[in-house]
């Protein structure tokens, strides 16, 4: 069912606008799309979309408990601007709390296990109920973030989290999210002037060198893979 429907999406909205698509997606899926923003770049062009066209596209995003102080600060602005709710999914504090009784609280530089555990109990779950219930799944995904991505479809049928992902910005470039934030004055990361690309939990996150892969800065210890387990395969 799930190719088909993907199919079928992907003819349908073929010569739409991204935000023609986005608006077709949440009438025809009415109160079941989902997106989800780590206040990313490419999730701060799909937060103005909706913000702007006043779409009713549910956003949501992971509190993983460790994040930088300037994604707060851009969260906080992101509301003051779009005046939209961004409902929150916080880890289970019990599932926390153990983890940090047992292992303490730096257990994921320890092993890829222990940062798997991590990122499973702050993230994979949380985004589990986030998205328990809903059809559509909205991205920020981008192409050329890794190579774990180049091969993806803009919808894509994701077996793990039984939902139709939609990955509306996966063909721009770097230099055309950036233009479009600076074109719309959407708010932005302070990080990002810092050299920080790909920005998730604090711990986990440095900035980049130039010519770095655009990933290079999470998870650095790590030389594999890179994923925390959101965007399965
Ligand atoms: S991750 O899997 O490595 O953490 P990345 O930071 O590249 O993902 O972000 C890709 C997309 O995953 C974002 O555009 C967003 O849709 C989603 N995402 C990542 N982190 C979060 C988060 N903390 N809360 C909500 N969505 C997130
Ligand atoms: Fe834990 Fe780091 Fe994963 Fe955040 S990115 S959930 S701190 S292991």
């Amino acid at each position: 069912m799930s190719i088909a429907i993907t199919n079928t999406l992907l003819e349908k909205t073929k010569d739409f606008s991204l935000e023609e698509t986005l608006s077709f997606l949440a009438n025809e899926f009415k109160d079941k799309v989902v997106f989800s923003t780590s206040f990313g770049q490419e999730d701060q062009v799909i937060t103005a979309l909706i913000g702007q066209n006043d779409l009713p596209i549910t956003i949501f995003t992971l509190d993983t408990g460790r994040l930088f102080q300037e994604t707060y600060d851009v969260f906080h602005k992101t509301l003051k601007k779009y005046k939209k709710e961004i409902k929150v999914y916080f880890p289970e504090a019990s599932e926390v709390e153990n983890l940090l009784n047992q292992k303490g609280p730096n257990s994921f530089y320890e092993s890829v296990e222990n940062r798997k555990e991590c990122c499973f109990i702050r993230k994979v779950a949380p985004l589990t109920k986030a998205l328990k219930g809903n059809e559509i799944w909205i991205t920020g995904l981008r192409a050329e973030q890794s190579e774990n991505r180049n091969d993806l479809a803009a919808f894509e049928y994701d077996a793990h989290f039984n939902i139709i992902k939609f990955n509306p910005l996966l063909k721009w470039t770097l230099k055309e999210v950036e233009d479009y934030l600076e074109k719309n004055n959407v708010p932005q990361n302070a990080l990002h002037k810092k050299g920080f690309v790909s920005i998730g939990c604090a711990p986990c996150t440095r900035a980049i060198a130039e010519g770095e892969d655009i990933r290079a800065g999470r998870w650095s210890w790590e030389s594999s893979h890179k994923e925390c387990g959101l965007h399965q395969k």
